[in-house]
C-alpha cells in the first residue's frame, strides 16, 4: 500500500528575503461556498499528517476557527512544531478603516490559536465587499476605484502589525504592476509576497517577472484552474487548465492527472501554488507530485503555449459605479483606472 505522507525534506523550499525558507507548495483553505467549515478543516487535519506544512487562510473564508481548532491540536501532539508551519491570514475589504486591520488580525489569530501568522495580506487592494455567497450580478453601491492614498492608510496599519511582531511578513494579493509600482515606493515595509491568480492558461509572466525582479515571492492561486469555483466566477470563454491540449498532452505521456502537471509547472516556475482539495487522494498526489519526476525543459517550453489569457477570478463584484467592466480592477491599459 502508498504511504499516506510525504518525507517533508524532500518537498522544495523557496527562500525568502530574510534567510528564512519555505515549502513549495502550500495548501488552498477557501471551500469556495461548497465545502463547509467541517469538510475543509478535516482536510488541512489530513494535509498535515500528509506532510503539507504552508496553509493559506483568510477571515473571509469562514473557517478560519474550525482550522484553528485543528493547529492546536496538531500542535498539542507535538506532531509539528509551530516554527515548522506557515500560516497566513487576510485582511477583508470591509475591515480597511482606521484601526480595524488590528482588530481583524487579533480575531484571525484568536480563531486560528495563534500568537503570531507567518504572513498577512491584503485581500483585495480596494474597500470594495460583496456579501458571502453573492452571485455574479450582485453589486455594492459604495464601492470606489482603487487609490494609492487610501492603500497606504491600510498598509501602514499592515506594517504597524509587522513590528509588532503579529505578523512575520506582510503581503500583498490582486495587485497589478501600475498599482505595485504607485505603491512600493511608499512602503517602509515592502511586501514580502504576492498572492496572484495564476495557472497554465493565465500565466501572468509580466507580473511574475516583475515580483521576482524585486525579491517579491509569487503564491500562485487557482493553480489546477479552479474547476470548482463559485458560479459567480464562471463567465462564458473560460478554458479549463486540465483540458489545455499542452497539458493533457502531457499528463498522458506521464501516466499522470492534468492537475499534477500544472502543480509541478507551478513550482519549476518557480513560484507556489496553493490548490485546494478535500479529498485525501488529491491533497497526497498534489504534494507528491512536488516530489519527483520534474517536468523537463521542453515540456516547461510546452507549457508556456498553454497561455490564453484566461483570468478566471475577474472580481466583477467588486466594481465600483460607473467602472466599465471587470477589466477596469486589473488596469489592461498599462496605468491605474481612474
Ligand atoms: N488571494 C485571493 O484573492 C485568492 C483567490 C482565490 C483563491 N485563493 C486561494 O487559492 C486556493 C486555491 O484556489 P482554488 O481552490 O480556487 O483553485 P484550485 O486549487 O486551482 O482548484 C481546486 C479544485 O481542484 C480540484 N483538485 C485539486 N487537486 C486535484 C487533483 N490532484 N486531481 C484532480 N482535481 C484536483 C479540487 O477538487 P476536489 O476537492 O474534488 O479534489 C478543487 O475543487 C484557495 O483555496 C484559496 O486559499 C486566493
Amino acid at each position: 500500500m502508498a504511504a499516506n505522507f510525504i518525507d517533508t525534506s524532500k518537498i522544495p523550499r523557496i527562500a525568502l528575503g530574510s534567510g528564512q525558507s519555505i515549502p513549495s507548495i502550500g495548501m488552498g483553505t477557501f471551500g469556495s461556498d461548497k465545502y463547509g467549515p467541517g469538510e475543509v478543516s478535516a482536510a488541512v487535519a489530513g494535509a498535515i499528517r500528509a506532510g503539507y506544512r504552508f496553509f493559506d487562510c483568510a477571515s473571509v473564508y469562514g473557517n478560519e476557527d474550525r482550522i484553528g481548532a485543528v493547529f492546536e491540536e496538531a500542535l498539542a501532539s507535538g506532531g509539528v512544531k509551530r516554527e515548522e508551519l506557515f500560516i497566513t491570514s487576510k485582511v477583508w475589504n470591509d475591515m480597511h478603516g482606521k484601526g480595524d486591520v488590528l482588530l481583524s488580525l487579533a480575531k484571525s489569530l484568536k480563531d486560528l490559536r495563534l500568537d503570531y501568522v507567518d504572513c498577512y495580506f491584503v485581500h483585495w487592494p480596494f474597500p470594495n465587499y460583496h456579501a458571502p455567497g453573492c452571485d455574479g450580478d450582485a453589486r455594492n453601491p459604495d464601492s470606489i476605484p482603487f487609490s494609492t492614498d487610501k492603500f497606504m492608510e491600510v498598509w501602514a496599519q499592515m506594517e504597524r502589525i509587522a513590528d509588532m511582531g503579529l505578523a512575520k511578513y506582510i503581503g500583498v494579493c490582486n495587485m497589478t504592476i501600475p498599482k505595485l509600482e504607485a505603491v512600493l515606493k511608499r512602503c517602509k515595509i515592502k511586501p514580502a509576497m504576492l498572492e496572484m491568480e495564476q495557472h497554465p492558461s493565465f500565466q501572468q509572466q509580466e507580473l511574475f517577472d516583475y515580483c521576482k525582479s524585486r525579491g517579491i515571492v509569487v503564491i500562485g492561486y487557482c493553480p489546477i484552474g479552479s474547476p470548482n469555483r463559485p458560479e459567480r466566477d464562471k463567465a462564458p470563454g473560460d478554458v479549463a487548465d486540465t483540458e489545455l491540449p499542452e497539458i493533457a498532452a502531457i499528463a498522458k505521456a506521464r501516466g499522470i492527472h492534468p492537475a499534477l502537471v500544472c502543480i509541478k509547472w507551478a513550482v519549476q516556475r518557480p513560484a507556489i501554488p496553493i490548490p485546494f482539495s478535500v479529498h485525501e487522494k488529491n491533497y497526497l498526489a498534489n504534494l507528491k507530485a512536488v516530489t519527483e519526476d520534474p517536468l523537463s525543459p521542453a515540456e516547461m517550453e510546452a507549457i508556456k503555449g498553454a497561455e490564453r489569457n484566461c483570468r478566471l477570478i475577474k472580481g466583477q463584484v467588486f466594481l465600483w459605479p460607473g467602472a466599465k467592466g471587470w477589466e477596469d480592477l486589473w488596469d489592461l491599459g498599462g496605468a491605474i483606472t481612474p
